[in-house]
């Protein structure tokens, strides 16, 4: 059919075109944004999920509706190996900025801005154009322990916002990449902004390994946060996925072509997308049906090959992508003993320890339980037998 229509709409953090299966969250979300404004107690999101469940997709959601509440928002993607203090500056400042053209809230605003400047210093960031021409504020965030410096900094952020009669809402993508001391300082302040009862709000998305924080950390945010698990989305939903954006164009599929895309791709968002994008391009006409979906699935299997796995095993080493064969060649569904894949690869699970750390630093397996590992990416598995058959023997 016209490719032109194609609805569907494959690719990372493309808005697709039904949101399907995930009310409850964007619900929970609503009523958050709505109760910080009154100054209710409310509880943050961080969404966990494997690669192409939608979490972006969701945070994106999230943040328009935070601004047609009118919250301030910032977003930031974490990426590799940034500190968080140098990714919050420049946002921050922003955010001051917008609050300062509010009358009441200038002096509190320039007294942010203080602590800001205080900031900016104790963690030598490079503030490019964005330098700040008023004095720092002794002993306000400039201790140099990120921890108290942030909370100081959003306290001020917070009552500037306040006085404003605002709200400050932060979404930060791809969260398994601040290091462990950032990830604790954010939580620790989030954690005093919603002591004080200051109208900060903060969503989080991220791979489920960053529910393994330690410590302090974790019991603050066991407190402060859900944390909605975004997976495949169940037999409903996904065939509202599909099924809803062809009506939508005037078009129809059958009931077993559905089965069949839901049957293909376990109902994972991105494989979705990715079925409904091929089926849509390879019909002629409507009804969508069996076989169209038959030469789709070749197709789409095909495109994530080259693109989505493809990516992704490109970021690893040769040594890192023998232990991800190992683990593939002892099964295609996880979770996999560390143990075995040592044994599988002839080597001890001492001597792996470290290459097993840094693929999980890469984002691309996680741990669920002491001594297992899956993988962060649906069937990846089954891509990997693609590409390195397993022997029978
Ligand atoms: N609820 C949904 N219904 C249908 N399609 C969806 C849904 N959520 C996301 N998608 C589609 O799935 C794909 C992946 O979405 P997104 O990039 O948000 O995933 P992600 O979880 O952020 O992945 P990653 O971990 O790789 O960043 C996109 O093509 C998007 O359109
Ligand atoms: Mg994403």
């Amino acid at each position: 059919m016209d490719p032109v229509r194609n609805p569907f709409a494959p690719g990372a953090g493309s808005q697709p075109p039904e949101l399907a299966g995930r009310d409850d969250i964007i619900q929970a979300a609503e009523i958050a944004i709505q109760r910080v404004l009154i100054g209710r107690h409310q509880k943050s999101q961080i969404l966990l999920g494997l690669r192409g469940t939608g979490k972006t997709v969701l945070l994106n959601k999230i943040e328009g509706l935070a601004e047609s509440h009118r919250h301030i928002t910032s977003f930031i993607e974490a990426p590799e190996g940034r500190p968080l203090a140098d990714l919050l500056y420049p946002k921050i400042h922003q955010v001051l900025r917008k609050l300062s053209m509010v009358e009441n809230a200038k002096a509190k605003a320039h007294q942010a801005m203080r602590a800001l400047r205080s900031f900016a210093g104790a963690f030598k960031i490079s503030v490019g154009d964005l330098s700040l021409s008023v004095d720092p504020e002794v002993g306000v965030a400039d201790s140099g322990s990120l921890a108290d410096d942030l909370s100081d900094l959003f306290v001020r952020v917070g009552e500037t916002a306040k006085v404003a009669e605002q709200a400050w809402t932060i979404f930060i993508d791809e969260m398994q990449y601040l290091s462990e001391g950032d990830l604790s300082a954010l939580i620790v302040s989030i954690h005093r902004v919603n002591q004080k009862q200051l109208p900060i709000m903060f969503f989080g998305a991220g791979l489920p390994q960053i529910a393994a924080l330690a410590g302090d950390a974790k019991s603050y945010a066991e407190r402060l946060f859900d944390f909605p698990p975004v997976g495949a989305l169940d037999e409903t939903a996904a065939i509202a996925a599909i099924r809803q954006p062809i009506v939508d164009e005037d078009e129809s599929i059958s009931d077993e072509a559905l089965e069949e895309i839901v049957k293909q791709t376990e109902g994972y968002p991105y494989f979705l997308q990715e079925w409904g994008h091929q089926a849509w391009n390879v019909a002629n006409h409507s009804p969508i049906d069996m076989n169209d979906v038959q030469e789709a699935s070749v197709l789409a299997l095909k495109r994530l090959d080259e693109g989505f796995f493809r990516v992704r095993f490109d970021r690893l080493t040769p040594k890192e992508r023998d232990y991800v064969i190992a683990m593939a060649s002892i099964g295609s569904r996880g979770p996999y003993r560390s143990s075995d894949v040592a044994e599988t690869l002839g080597e001890s699970i001492q001597s792996l320890g470290p290459r097993r750390a840094k693929i999980v630093h890469k984002g691309m397996i996680y741990s669920r339980a002491h001594g297992d590992i899956d993988f962060t990416v649906p069937m990846f598995a089954d891509y990997l037998r693609r590409i390195a058959p397993v022997s029978d023997d």
